[in-house]
C-alpha cells in the first residue's frame, strides 16, 4: 500500500469541503486529514473532527472555536481567528492543502500554505481573480504546485496534462526535476473554452431579472453548491470570475478565454490547439471527480462510486453562445482583465458584497452587476503586477465603496 498523502481542508464544513471528505471515505487508504478549518460551523467541524481523527481545527469565528473548544475529545487542537487558519494552512506535516473557503478570505492562507512549501488544490476562484499574478508567482518561486478544482479548470487540466506538456500552473510530476524556468503558454493552445450551465436564468428569458428573489437564484438547475457561488452563477459573474481564474491558472490572456454555454454539463471545457483540434473532459456533473483528480494528481484512483457518463442515455448536447445582454458580468470581468493592476481584485471584493447583500434581501438582483460595475469604473487604473499590500488596500477600498453604493 503507497503511503497516505496528509491533507488539510479549508472549509470543510462547505459543499465542496464536504465531498473533500466523501472522496477520503471513498479512496481508503490514500488520505489522512490532519486538519480541518471552517469559518463558524463549530458542530459540524467536530464532528468531522471525531469521525476522521483530525487533531488540528481552527475556526475564523472566536466565538465558534470557544464552542468547539468545549465539545472537543481525544486530546484535538482548535485554534480561532484567521491568523490560526493560516497557521492550520502552514501545517508542516501536510503533504496536500485543499482550500475550499469560500471568498477573498482564503488569500492568507493560500499563500501561508504556499510559503510552507505545499501544494494547494484550489477550489477558491476569488483568490486567483483578486491576486492571480501575485499567487501564481509565488507558486513559482517556491515550487509548489496549484492543482484546479473547480470544474471546468480541471477538465482543462486534465486535457492539458494529457497532452504531452505540463500546463503552466504545475511545475513538475513529484520525484521529477520539473519543467524548468516558467514558460509562457505554448503557441499551440490557440483558446481555451469554458462551458457554463446558464445558472436558473439563461433559459428563462421570459423571467424578469429585476423581480428575481434570493430563494430562485438559489435553485441552481444542475448543481449543488454553497450560495455565494450559486448567486454568481445565476448573474453568471462565476463564468467572469473562471475566465481570470483559468487565465493565471494555465497562463493565457483573457481574450483567447471563450464560454460556451452547455445547459446538460457534460462537456466540462476544452482546449483548442492551433491545428483546430479540440480537447475535451466529460462526464457526470458532479464535484467529486475533479476534486478527486486534484487530490489523486498526477494519479487517477479507481472510484466505483463516482458516476458514470452513458453518451447513449445522455442524449444530445446542446452548446450556446452567452447574451452579453442580459449577463454583463461576462463582459465586466473582460474588462476588468484589460484594466489589469487591482480591477480584477476591486471586481471581487464588490462582488462579495453585492452577493451577500442580495441574499440579505437589501437590493434587486441587478443591483448586483451594476454596482460591481461602478467600483471597477472608480477603480485606478495602475499597470504592473500590485504587492499584496495593494492587494489587501484595493479589496478593502472596494468593499467600502460598494456598501456605500448599495446603502
Ligand atoms: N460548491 C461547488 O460545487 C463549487 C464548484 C466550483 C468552485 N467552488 C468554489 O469553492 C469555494 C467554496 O464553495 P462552496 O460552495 O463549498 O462554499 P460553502 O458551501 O459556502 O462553504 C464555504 C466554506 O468556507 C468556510 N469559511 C467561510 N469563511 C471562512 C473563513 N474566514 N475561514 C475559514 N473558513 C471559512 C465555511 O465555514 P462555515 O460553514 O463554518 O462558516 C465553509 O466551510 C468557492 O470559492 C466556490 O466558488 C465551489
Amino acid at each position: 500500500m503507497e503511503t497516505e498523502k496528509r491533507i488539510v481542508i479549508l472549509g470543510s464544513t462547505g459543499s465542496i469541503g464536504e465531498n473533500v471528505l466523501r472522496i477520503v471515505d471513498e479512496c481508503p487508504g490514500r488520505f489522512r486529514v490532519v486538519g480541518l478549518a471552517a469559518g463558524r460551523n463549530a458542530d459540524r467541524v467536530v464532528r468531522q473532527a471525531a469521525e476522521y481523527g483530525v487533531p488540528r481545527l481552527a475556526l475564523a469565528d472566536p466565538a465558534a472555536a470557544r464552542r468547539a473548544a468545549g465539545s472537543l475529545a481525544g486530546g484535538a487542537t482548535v485554534g480561532a481567528g484567521p491568523e490560526a487558519v493560516r497557521e492550520l494552512a502552514a501545517l508542516p506535516d501536510a503533504d496536500l492543502v485543499v482550500c475550499a473557503m469560500v471568498g477573498m478570505a482564503a488569500l492568507g492562507p493560500v499563500l501561508a500554505a504556499i510559503d510552507a512549501g505545499h501544494d494547494v488544490a484550489l477550489a477558491t476562484k476569488e483568490v486567483l481573480v483578486a491576486a492571480g499574478a501575485l499567487v501564481t508567482a509565488r507558486a513559482r518561486e517556491k515550487g509548489v504546485n496549484l492543482l484546479p478544482v473547480d470544474s471546468e479548470h480541471s477538465a482543462i487540466f486534465q486535457a492539458l496534462a494529457d497532452a504531452r506538456r505540463l500546463p503552466a500552473c504545475v511545475r513538475g510530476r513529484p520525484g521529477e526535476a520539473g519543467p524548468g524556468p516558467h514558460a509562457p503558454a505554448e503557441p499551440a493552445i490557440e483558446r481555451l473554452w469554458l462551458t457554463a450551465s446558464g445558472g436558473p436564468f439563461f433559459f428563462h428569458p421570459e423571467i424578469d431579472l429585476a423581480k428575481v428573489t434570493p430563494a430562485l437564484a438559489l435553485n441552481h438547475p444542475r448543481w449543488k453548491m454553497g450560495p455565494k457561488v450559486t448567486i454568481d452563477s445565476a448573474t453568471m459573474m462565476n463564468k467572469g470570475l473562471e475566465i481570470l481564474e483559468a487565465r493565471w491558472l494555465f497562463d493565457i490572456p483573457a481574450d483567447r478565454i471563450g464560454v460556451l454555454v452547455h445547459p446538460e454539463s457534460i462537456v466540462h471545457s476544452l482546449v483548442e490547439f492551433a491545428d483546430g483540434a479540440q480537447l475535451a473532459q466529460l462526464g457526470m456533473p458532479d464535484m467529486r471527480l475533479p476534486i478527486q483528480y486534484a487530490m489523486t494528481w498526477p494519479d487517477r484512483a479507481p472510484n466505483a462510486e463516482l458516476p458514470r457518463l452513458d453518451l447513449a442515455k445522455a442524449g444530445a448536447l446542446h452548446f450556446h453562445a452567452p447574451d452579453p445582454a442580459r449577463f454583463p458580468c461576462l463582459a465586466l470581468a473582460r474588462e476588468a482583465a484589460a484594466l489589469g493592476g487591482v480591477a480584477t481584485c476591486a471586481m471581487n471584493a464588490a462582488n462579495e458584497v453585492a452577493v451577500a447583500a442580495f441574499l440579505a434581501g437589501r437590493i434587486p438582483f441587478p443591483r448586483i452587476w451594476e454596482s460591481v460595475a461602478r467600483v471597477v469604473a472608480e477603480t485606478p487604473s495602475a499597470p504592473g503586477t500590485p504587492s499584496l499590500d495593494e492587494i489587501l488596500d484595493a479589496d478593502a477600498r472596494a468593499r467600502r465603496r460598494a456598501a456605500e453604493i448599495l446603502a
